[in-house]
């Protein structure tokens, strides 16, 4: 069988040329689908099957394990792009999470597992303790005032804390805006400004490869610019010198100090606001995807249950921080409903060296290991050193999102992690499905490496071109989900118009993922890479255009083009064109603009390359050609069609200029 599953190039039109072939396939171990949650391809198409006729009476089943103070009248109304899950019910997502456990005398299982970067740092929280945790913070979250609807901005290192905060805020029925710590002020402000977030819960600083991130300081800095922020609640973690605002500031252990330890989950519609979470889309700023509170969460434990076979003797360690979508799904709240037990690792994986995920393996012996492919690559290159004579044998499952994993980083992860024990599952999702969408289900989907093989139950994916027509079987096109499944997107925060141009409207009525994706012949689904100005930097999304943006605001810049150049361990790394307003193209500048990006969005759209330009290739309409620029970044000789471009010389010059 050849399976092509990589873009040669991507086309306008919709339709993408595929190449590679990759015809290797790895059917589960028995033993593992023995024991599987769904232990056959069999049960996994009956599910398929019974979601795709019958997903009211499907859901319905399902939804039945969340706790309804009051039950819902129906299971879904659809007026795409808008769909109400659950509608009437009330419910609460820390009660998913936290109290269903309490209740069914699950209270001293583990729920967390904690590891500080710092060595030797270490904490375990119960069930119940977790839930003490969330009461007292909830119950300080509502003496300052703040109410149900009310936005609340997160700013935290990966410490217990973080969940805390964000369970606490889905308590009492306020909207957390977890923002990720390597993000600048700069950030932070646009994101408070723009949900009008009335509260920030941060720390000190925190723990990143040995140095103490200024966490508080940046807070300090983006409130200037950020006035609907009333509070601030600020964690001791580091102990770093901080300065504190008198009225406006506080201790976290302030806060909760004398807060009950049973303060009761409030009554949420099933379609109240649970989160926002900005994410890059292909303009300047940033969308706030909106997801709501039943059905997130229900997705987010099925999911959780299906794709990582959930047990109850499984310690599940997923290296996302909290600040991305997966910390959101499949650290806190997917996991915690299932009522699993999470490992947490606060710090860098090579913090103090390169073997820490190896050493914490050992020491903690999780049973399912979820990273990103960008983390698998840079273990590679760090070199079999920091793993031979460790003891991972703990480990029965691996799973990787964020990008496509190169069937060479799948083979050494299924060998050298996983000791050609482990299934991986390659989960393909995104901010916008709130949970996984296409995966290996690990005790039945035989893998191929770089597939994120088949949809789940409740999926219904499509593949078509620029017109909405669904292209013949291995041909790449455009990735659409032609049902609504419980865990999708509700809106981006404040702007109805964009949801809607974004998602709904180049193929009417469906919804558009973004990706290139081909089908192969078995049904198996390859993501071949974005259709639109986003790069994938590491597992990160970052818009072309954001970065552009932040160049143009530096006084020596009169324009600049983005783009991404393929990395052995990123991905994608960010390369820049510049042109200048004044100042001398040297070194000092380039220091001087990457720090000008850092302070405007944060260290991780920090451009690896800075070319200096003297003009940059446009068409005749003045449409930047990012095409050739692709090219020149990644030391290409330049193919395909150059006939619009405006000055054939620029690019002459640009290949001159290369440094
Ligand atoms: C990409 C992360 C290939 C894809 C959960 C998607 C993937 C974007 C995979 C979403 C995968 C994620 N294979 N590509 N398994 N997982 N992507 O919103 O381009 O940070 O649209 O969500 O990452 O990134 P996001």
């Amino acid at each position: 069988m050849n399976v092509p599953h990589k873009a040669a190039g991507t086309g306008d039109a919709g339709r993408v040329a595929s190449v590679m072939q990759e015809d290797r396939l790895f059917p589960p171990p028995s033993a593992f689908s023995q024991r599987a949650r769904i232990g056959s391809l069999e049960e996994y198409r009956r599910l398929y099957e019974a979601a795709r006729t019958a997903p009211a009476s499907f859901w319905d089943e399902r939804a039945r394990a969340l706790p309804w103070m009051r039950p819902y009248d129906t299971v879904l109304d659809w007026q795409p792009p808008d769909a109400v899950w659950f509608r009437g019910g009330l419910t609460n997502a820390s009660a998913a999470c936290l109290d269903v456990h309490l209740a069914a005398g699950r209270g001293e299982k583990t729920a967390l597992v904690w590891v500080g970067e710092p060595t030797g740092e270490r904490r375990t929280l119960t069930y119940r303790e977790l839930h003490a945790e969330v009461c007292r913070l909830a119950a300080g979250l509502s003496r300052l005032g703040v109410k149900p609807g009310d936005v609340v901005s997160i700013y935290m290192p990966m410490t217990p804390e973080l969940v805390v905060a964000m369970l606490a805020c889905a308590r009492i029925g306020a909207v957390h805006s977890v923002i990720f710590g390597g993000f600048s002020s700069e950030a932070i402000a646009d994101r408070n400004n723009d949900a009008q977030a009335v509260a920030v819960i941060t720390a000190d600083g925190g723990w990143r490869r040995g140095a103490k991130l200024p966490l508080k300081a940046n807070v300090d800095e983006a409130l200037t610019k950020s006035p609907s922020v009333r509070h601030v609640i600020v964690l001791k973690r580091t102990g770093q010198p901080v300065s504190m605002t008198a009225g406006r500031d506080r201790w976290w252990h302030d806060v909760v100090d004398g807060m009950p330890c049973d303060t009761p989950p409030a009554a949420m519609d099933s379609e109240a606001p649970l989160f926002i979470l900005y994410t890059s889309g292909s303009t300047g700023k940033p969308k706030g995807i909106k997801h709501t509170t039943a059905g997130y969460v229900l997705w987010a434990k099925t999911t959780a249950e299906w794709v990582f076979d959930l047990r109850d003797d499984d310690l599940f360690w997923c290296t996302a921080d909290c600040g991305w979508i997966t910390g959101h799904s499949y650290v806190t709240y997917g996991p915690l409903a299932a009522g699993a037990s999470i490992l947490i690792y606060e710090g860098a994986p090579n913090a103090p060296h390169e073997g820490r995920f190896w050493e914490i393996i050992e020491q903690e012996k999780p049973t399912i290991f979820y990273t990103a492919p960008t983390a698998i690559r840079s273990f590679m290159k760090w070199g079999m050193q920091h793993i031979e004579g460790r003891d991972l044998s703990s480990l029965r499952l691996l799973g990787t999102v964020g990008e496509g994993i190169n069937p060479e980083a799948w083979i050494w992860y299924h060998e050298v992690i996983g000791g050609t024990r482990c299934p991986i599952v390659d989960t393909w999702w995104q901010t916008e499905t709130g949970g996984i969408m296409m995966s290996p289900l690990p005790g039945c989907t035989p893998t191929k490496p770089g597939s994120c093989t088949l949809p789940l139950p409740g999926v219904v994916p499509e593949i078509v071109d620029a017109e909405g027509r669904p292209v013949e079987q291995g041909q790449g096109g455009w990735l659409v989900m032609n049902a609504p499944w419980p865990g999708m997107l509700r809106g981006i925060w404040g702007n109805d118009e964009r949801f809607r141009e974004a998602y709904w409207s180049r193929v009417p009525g469906k919804y558009l993922a973004g990706d290139n994706a081909r089908q192969d012949a078995d049904g198996y689904y390859w993501i071949m890479g974005r259709i639109d100005d986003v790069l994938n930097v590491a597992g990160h999304r970052l818009s072309t255009i954001e970065i552009e943006s932040a160049l143009v605001s530096h006084p020596s810049v009169a324009e600049a083009a983005a783009v991404g150049r393929p990395h052995e361990v990123k991905g994608e790394a960010v390369a820049v064109f510049v042109t200048l307003r004044g100042g001398e193209p040297n070194d000092a500048l380039k220091d001087a603009l990457r720090k000008h990006v850092r302070h405007q969005i944060g260290a991780l759209a920090v451009p690896d390359d800075i070319h200096f330009a003297a003009a940059l290739p446009k068409t005749r309409s003045g449409k930047i050609m990012r095409r050739l620029l692709k090219d020149v970044a990644a030391g290409r000789e330049t193919v395909g069609d150059t006939t619009t471009l405006e000055d054939y010389t620029v690019l002459a010059t640009l290949r001159g200029n290369d440094e």
